[in-house]
């Protein structure tokens, strides 16, 4: 299974609460930043653990810390913005790479119009951040830049998925794990997923 549906309690409340027509521009950022957090701590679950000595109040103790793993966090433009804050919470000392892709209205079709990665990709763990799996294309572009750039361990966190962007992203790379809080039922004529959450850039950004 490519696509991970977070059940926790937490997630799916907030993902409820998403939903509201008339939700506010503050509320809906807030929200977005609080599902980020949560799905950053399912995404790296299985990070692995080493044991360092350090001197505690009562004397030299042996404590875990996360083995030598180096994140990059890839915000998509624009939306993804609105998570990467919630996820660097988590990941204080990851760095971050960025990928500008609009999605064409007409051919949904995503349309690159900026990257900029951070170095070492190779050694990197990649956490991808987009609230909306729509058809997969804009996902699965760009896993396609950060494979090209040697990238191996890529995971995805999105808000909602469409099951048509899963199948999508699951075919073209299987390899690649998504974590969502949410999989939908389809998406309508023009694109947008059903029930979804509507336009979720505009909704982080206050635009229209
Ligand atoms: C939205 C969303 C994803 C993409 C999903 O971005 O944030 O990036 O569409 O659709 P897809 O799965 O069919 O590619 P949009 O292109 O609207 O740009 P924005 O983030 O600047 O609003
Ligand atoms: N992009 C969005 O912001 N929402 C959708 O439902 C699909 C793509």
């Amino acid at each position: 299974m490519t696509v991970i549906e977070v059940q926790h309690p937490l997630v799916k409340h907030k993902i409820g609460l998403m939903r509201e027509a008339d939700i506010s521009t503050k509320k809906f950022r807030e929200l977005t930043g609080e599902v980020g957090r949560l799905l950053a701590y399912e995404a790296t679950a299985d990070f692995p653990l080493e044991k360092t000595t350090i001197e505690c109040w009562s004397g030299p103790t042996e404590v875990d810390q996360i083995a030598g793993r180096k994140v990059t966090v890839v915000p998509i433009l624009r939306a993804g913005l609105g998570m990467m804050d919630g996820v660097l919470d988590m990941i204080p000392n990851a760095k971050i790479s960025v990928v500008g892709l609009a999605r064409d209205h007409e051919t949904l079709q995503p349309v690159h119009y900026f990257e900029r990665f951070v170095g070492q990709l190779d050694e990197r763990t990649a956490l991808i951040v987009d609230p909306m799996l729509a058809t997969g294309g804009s996902m699965i572009a760009t896993i396609d830049l950060l494979k090209k750039r040697g990238c191996k361990d890529i995971r995805a966190l999105v808000l909602v998925a469409a099951p048509e962007g899963v199948a999508a992203l699951t075919a073209a790379h299987p390899d690649v794990r998504c974590w969502t809080a949410a999989i939908d039922s389809h998406l309508n004529q023009q694109g947008y997923i059903i029930p979804g959450l509507g336009d979720a850039g505009d909704k982080i950004f206050g635009t229209k």
